[in-house]
Formats: C-alpha cells, sequence, structure tokens
C-alpha cells in the first residue's frame, strides 16, 4: 500500500474510517474476552497499542469518531447533575422469604392465586431459576440498534436518573451489542442489572483512601452508589466497578427469549456479563435447598450477595401471575441474615494471646449479626483502631462472616456527638506489667513475659488441644478453674496434678478426676513432633515439628542447633529456624524443658541424617513463594504461613519460583521479573485459595 499522503484526500480518509471500524471492532472483541469472559487472547500492551492508533486516527478525523468508539468511555461531566429519565416499565421489586418454611409458604400462596387465575396446572408444573441477589445497585441500560444509548438508576421504579456518562466508564458494560449473533435482536432493548464493586477491588480502594486520610467506604454497596453517582465521569473511570445483568425490562423491533433461564444465556450472548451461579430446577425443594446451600457458600464469593432470587422460568406465566403491588408473583428474594449490624462500643478490653500479642477486643451494646448475639467483638491491633478512628462511645460498624470471628469494621462517624472518647495505647501488659514491645515489622504489641498470667490458660489450652498433647476432658473451663485454684501456672504443673487436689474442684468426683489424670500421663507419650507443636514455638506448626523432630531426634538437640543447620532442614525455612533459635536462648523456655523432663516428658527419636529428607507435605509442597508489597499480615506471617504448608519463601524471583505473591505497592523489580519468566502473580486471595 503507498504511503497516505500519496493517495487522494477522499482515498485515504476511506481507508481511515475503514481502518478506525476495524480498531473499533477489533477493541470492543477484545474488551470483551477481557472484563466479561475473562479469557484475553492479546497482551496488555498489544491492545493498548490498538487502542493508540484508534486514539490517533480519531484525533485526525473528529467526524469518525462514533458512540460505540472504545476511546469515548470517559466523557464531560453533566453540567446540571442528572437528568430524569422515565422507565418504559416500572422497575420492580421483590417480596421478601427468609428461611426456606417463608419460601413454601409463597409458593403456596401462589398455587392458590394460579387456581383463581385458571393457571394452576401449568403453574404447578413450572420450573423455577435461581441466581444470586447481588447486594449492589439496579441499574437500567438501554440499546438502540445495538448500541448504548441510556442508563439510569432505579430512582422510584418509575422515573430514574440519566447516569449514562458513568455508565459508559464500566468496562464490563458493552458499548455495543454482539447483535450479529441474533438475527432477530431487539431493535431496542432495555436491560436490568446490578452493579457492584469486589470485595478483593473494595478492600484495596478502602486502604488507600485511608493512607490518603481520607474516609472509606461503610460497605461495598456504598461505594458503588458514590461512585455511581459521581458528577464527573472520570471520578467513577477510576473506580473498580463491575455489573451483572438478570433481566429485559422492554423491548421492541425483534424478539427475545420466552424464559428466564434462556435469557442468562441470551444476555451473554449479547456480550453482557451475567453470573454462572444461576441454575434451574424442576423441584421446587431443589431450588429452595440451592439458596440455602449459599447462606454459607457466600463467604466463599468475591462480592456480596444478600440472599438468593427463586423465578419462575417460565416468563409469560410470571407475567400472567400479575402483581402485589411493586412485588412480582413469580419471584421472590430468599434473603440472608444481615451480616453486618451497628452498635455502641462501651469499652475496650485486652486479651493476651499464646505468643504474648496484645488483643484490644471492643465491649459493645449486644447486637444480632448473621443470626447470633454479639457483645465481644476483635479490634485486631491498636495500629487498626488509630487508622479506621475508632473511638469509645462510637457507633460501630460490627461484621460477622462465616467461620470469621466477628469484628469491628469502622465507625460511622456521622453518628458522632462529640462525646466519644479516643483510645489509648497500653504501654504495660495489664496482667503482669511487663513493657509492651513492638516486633519488627509487624504491628501488635507483645507481652515478651514468658511467665505472664495473662498467657498462662492460651499456651495451656494450647499445649493439651488436639492438634497438640491431645489430653482429652481438659477443655478450656477446666484449665481455667486449674489455674484460678493455684495448681498450674505452666503446662508441666499439670503432670504434678494430684487427685485430691482436683477433688477441691467444683464439678470434680472421683471418676472424673480419675480420667483427667489418666489422659495427662498418656500424654507423656506423644511423640516429639506432638510436643513441639504443644509449646507453641512461634510459626512451628504441624509441617515444622515433624521435621524438626525428624532431623534432631530430641528437644535437647534442637536447643542447641544452630539457626544455619536448622534451615537445612527441608520444611523448615529461615523465619522458622530463627523463631526455634530465638525461643531456644530464653531462660524461661530451659528452665520449662527441665522441669518437663523431671516429669518424664522428654519424647526422644532416632534422628535421620543422612537419609533423604522426607519430601515436605502440605499443599505448597515443592513449591516457592517470593511474597512483596503490603498484605494483610507481616509479611512474615504470610512466609510462616507458606512454610507451616510445606512451601518455601525465597527473596527473589527466579526461574525456581512457583508463585510471585503481589500485595499493595509491590516491589515492581519482582513483578516484571515475574511477568519476563512467565511466573504467575497471585494476590494474598489467591494465595488463600490455592
Ligand atoms: S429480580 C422482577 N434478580 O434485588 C424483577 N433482582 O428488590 C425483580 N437484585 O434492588 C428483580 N440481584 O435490583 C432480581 N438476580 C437478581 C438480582 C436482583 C440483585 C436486586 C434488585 C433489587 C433487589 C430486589
Amino acid at each position: 500500500m503507498p504511503p497516505m499522503g500519496t493517495l487522494p484526500l477522499f482515498e485515504a480518509d476511506a481507508t481511515a474510517a475503514r481502518r478506525a471500524a476495524e480498531l473499533r471492532d477489533m477493541l470492543n472483541e477484545h474488551c470483551h474476552r477481557y472484563h466479561v469472559l475473562d479469557a484475553p487472547t492479546i497482551s496488555d500492551a498489544e491492545y493498548d497499542a490498538l487502542f493508540h492508533e484508534l486514539r490517533a486516527l480519531e484525533a485526525a478525523h473528529p467526524e469518525m469518531i462514533t458512540p460505540d468508539s472504545p476511546t469515548q468511555r470517559v466523557g464531560a461531566p453533566a453540567a446540571e447533575g442528572f437528568a430524569k429519565v422515565a422507565h418504559p416499565r416500572p422497575i420492580l421489586s421483590l417480596a421478601n422469604a427468609f428461611d426456606a418454611a417463608d419460601a413454601r409458604a409463597w409458593r403456596e400462596r401462589l398455587l392458590r392465586h394460579a387456581e383463581s387465575l385458571g393457571l394452576a396446572e401449568r403453574t404447578a408444573a413450572a420450573r423455577f431459576v435461581v441466581e444470586p441477589k447481588i447486594d449492589g445497585l439496579t441499574v437500567v441500560l438501554t440499546y438502540r440498534d445495538g448500541v448504548f444509548t441510556q442508563g439510569a438508576t432505579r430512582g422510584d421504579g418509575a422515573i430514574g436518573e440519566d447516569i449514562t456518562t458513568n455508565l459508559r466508564t464500566l468496562r464490563r458494560v458493552p458499548l455495543s451489542l454482539r447483535s450479529n449473533a441474533h438475527p432477530h435482536a431487539p431493535t431496542t432493548l432495555v436491560v436490568r442489572g446490578e452493579v457492584f464493586v469486589t470485595l478483593p477491588d473494595f478492600e484495596r480502594m478502602n486502604n488507600q483512601l485511608r493512607t490518603a486520610g481520607e474516609k472509606p467506604f461503610a460497605n461495598p454497596r456504598n461505594f458503588a452508589a458514590g461512585a455511581l453517582r459521581q458528577i464527573d465521569p472520570a471520578l467513577t473511570a477510576r473506580r473498580p466497578l463491575t455489573a451483572y445483568f438478570y433481566a429485559v425490562v422492554a423491548s421492541s423491533g425483534g424478539t427475545t427469549p420466552a424464559t428466564q433461564w434462556q435469557t442468562l444465556a441470551w444476555l451473554g450472548t449479547l456480550g453482557l456479563p451475567v453470573s454462572d451461579i444461576p441454575q434451574h430446577f424442576d423441584d421446587f425443594d431443589a431450588a429452595v435447598a440451592f439458596c440455602e446451600r449459599y447462606v454459607t457458600q457466600r463467604d466463599d464469593l468475591p462480592f456480596e450477595i444478600d440472599g438468593m432470587v427463586i423465578k419462575i422460568d417460565d416468563l409469560e406465566l410470571a407475567e400472567l401471575l400479575g402483581y402485589v403491588g411493586r412485588d412480582p408473583r413469580g419471584a421472590l428474594a430468599f434473603k440472608f441474615p444481615a451480616r453486618e449490624a451497628t452498635t455502641v462500643l462501651r469499652d475496650v478490653a485486652i486479651s493476651v494471646g499464646r505468643t504474648g500479642n496484645i488483643v484490644p477486643a471492643a465491649v459493645l451494646d449486644p447486637v444480632q449479626v448473621g443470626g447470633i448475639t454479639i457483645a465481644n467483638a476483635t479490634l485486631h491491633n491498636f495500629e487498626d483502631i488509630a487508622r479506621k478512628d475508632i473511638r469509645i462511645g462510637d457507633r460501630v460498624i460490627v461484621k460477622r462472616a462465616g467461620d470469621v470471628i466477628p469484628y469491628v469494621a469502622g465507625p460511622v462517624v456521622d453518628a458522632r456527638t462529640g462525646a466519644e472518647r479516643a483510645i489509648t495505647l497500653p504501654t504495660t501488659c495489664p496482667f503482669c506489667g511487663a513493657v509492651l514491645t513492638k516486633r519488627e515489622g509487624e504491628v501488635a504489641l507483645y507481652c515478651l513475659n514468658d511467665e505472664c498470667a495473662g498467657r498462662t490458660d492460651r499456651a495451656i489450652q494450647h499445649y493439651v488441644g488436639r492438634g497438640a498433647m491431645d489430653i482429652e476432658g481438659l477443655g478450656e473451663k477446666i484449665v481455667a478453674q486449674l489455674i484460678e485454684a493455684g495448681f498450674v501456672s505452666d503446662v508441666a504443673d499439670l503432670y504434678a496434678l494430684q487427685k485430691d487436689q482436683l477433688l477441691t474442684l467444683d464439678k470434680f468426683a472421683e471418676k472424673k478426676a480419675q480420667n483427667l489424670l489418666d489422659a495427662i500421663a498418656a500424654s507423656r507419650n506423644r511423640p516429639l513432633e506432638r510436643l513441639l507443636i504443644g509449646l507453641g514455638i512461634r510459626h512451628v506448626g504441624e509441617v515444622a515439628a515433624r521435621a524438626l523432630a525428624r532431623r534432631c531426634g530430641s528437644i535437647d538437640a534442637m536447643l542447641t542447633t544452630s539457626a544455619d543447620e536448622l534451615q537445612k532442614i527441608d520444611g523448615v525455612g529461615k523465619i522458622i529456624a530463627e523463631s526455634v533459635v530465638d525461643w531456644a536462648a530464653r531462660p524461661t523456655v530451659h528452665t520449662l524443658v527441665a522441669k518437663l523432663q523431671a516429669a518424664d516428658v522428654n519424647p526422644t527419636q532416632t534422628p535421620v541424617i543422612d537419609a533423604p529428607d522426607e519430601p515436605p507435605q502440605g499443599p505448597f509442597a515443592g513449591k516457592t513463594f517470593v511474597v512483596t508489597g503490603t498484605l494483610s499480615q507481616p509479611r512474615e506471617e504470610i512466609a510462616a504461613w507458606i512454610e507451616a504448608r510445606g512451601g518455601k519463601v525465597t527473596d527473589s524471583v527466579s526461574k525456581k519460583t512457583s508463585f510471585v505473591v503481589v500485595g499493595d505497592e509491590p516491589g515492581r523489580s519482582k513483578v516484571d521479573k515475574a511477568t519476563a519468566l512467565g511466573i504467575p502473580t497471585i494476590d494474598e486471595q489467591g494465595l488463600r485459595s490455592l
């Protein structure tokens, strides 16, 4: 092809127009593959090159710019706020059910109503689609001749606000539909969906806001709402919003599917993002069981759902069944118990963990969260309290998800009266008076007094636990009783317990006392690795304890092995080795070990010196990780967590690296090297789910 300059002008223009159209199609296709299908076929750099080429062409020929051009995602701010938009049909709501019984009652009502309409048989035979009820913001999008022309909020259901320019900035919202896939696609199509933010994106954004000294968002929903209602679309564009679509609101000039199940698939083929969670059911009870499954499974989803939606699959039937007020009879929200609530923070109590870590706990006015009453919740650490600016007397947001310990997410700043008091940082341990210290690179405060009374019960509980010395019948309450009575002050004292001592305790009779003594005596024969776990050496979990026991053979040998030697053991690693040496250097440790040995607790095993190490066990066995950037815990903790699962952690990226775990503000050189070597990078959530 001759250079452009030598072509007659109109011909050059025609070529440019053709190329621009081609680039638009390619970019829209790749955008869809990347953001909707999660299956890109070109690199980011190649995408950028195409994008710049199109932008240059459009700059030279502004008349070629089309509204669905990918260069047009971020437009100019609306001069006078958001215009009002009338929806073509009411944007309905849903009736709620809170459990399976509610759901079945809905179905019974539905069948009775259907009978009065002469639809009994059709309704009794109806199938159901169950979808996640995403806790985001409802949006209504209009496509004319396949091009995105208008996007609106739900508003009052009849009239919403025109947020077209903001919605255009969402990469998951196609600017043009892939209508060519459907010769009979409607000329006007209005669809409904939910805009939301994923939980990792939400956490990341809130952390950035906190770092910048700005107010974080109370929850993902508020975040999404705030982002969509920005007057300047450039601000919306910077917020990581995403969307799922699930319904046709109205259409004309073509056909749309007859069932909800087909609708979901059809929306997907048009290029709109659709959730892959929905299922369809012949049997209503199976549909309800599916909803119930998600009461716990929602904890594994990367976004918030507040329930499931059960829908009659037959859309014509659903329409015929009519409405009660704003709620269609043919659909039902199966709501989950709320996992967050607000209450008043009355005080901050302090407890000491097994390793001496100081844990601030919130004393709350009791409140229901996720189906249980909560009066205490963790505040993580004092740095977190300061970062979130939590004060005594604050109305606070309390969250709880699945097995996660309830925690205080933050204050409701707008509810402040001025009477709130700052939370002061303790300088000494409330149990033993020792001066508290911080470990390098960590935010937690520690009481380093091994004999601190506040730690004794945790240490004993850990020692007797199932994964350690497994002493049956020695639960939390009895440990507390033994300490309270002054019978034990460390784990070695357990072996000196006498039956007449136990008989003085509340609820102890002959048999129970004897059983406990027998169980304690039996623990003398546990393997060395169990004892090592039980002693609660920092970072020494199951895998490391097994490796140490195999190589050292006895506690005495372990106490005298250098960090260099320990590190050579497969499954031990640098962090664990240093922790063992630190531990071995403490005089209190020597006293305790001697006391245990005197009590005949001194398991040994023949050390394996020359044989090759048993391959490390655990899910990360044989895998090498590099950790970079800020994660939810100090890097050392993350490394120990990996090592405890059989993985290795190194400082630099090489061909031998299996994964690079990337946190906030990672070391660029590590990330670049990983990319260059084709080593997968994962975030913390990715690591945890490996
Ligand atoms: S169906 C007739 N399906 O939940 C259609 N709603 O009151 C009625 N929502 O804010 C809505 N996910 O936007 C439906 N898969 C889903 C949904 C869903 C979230 C929202 C909806 C509304 C609320 C229901």
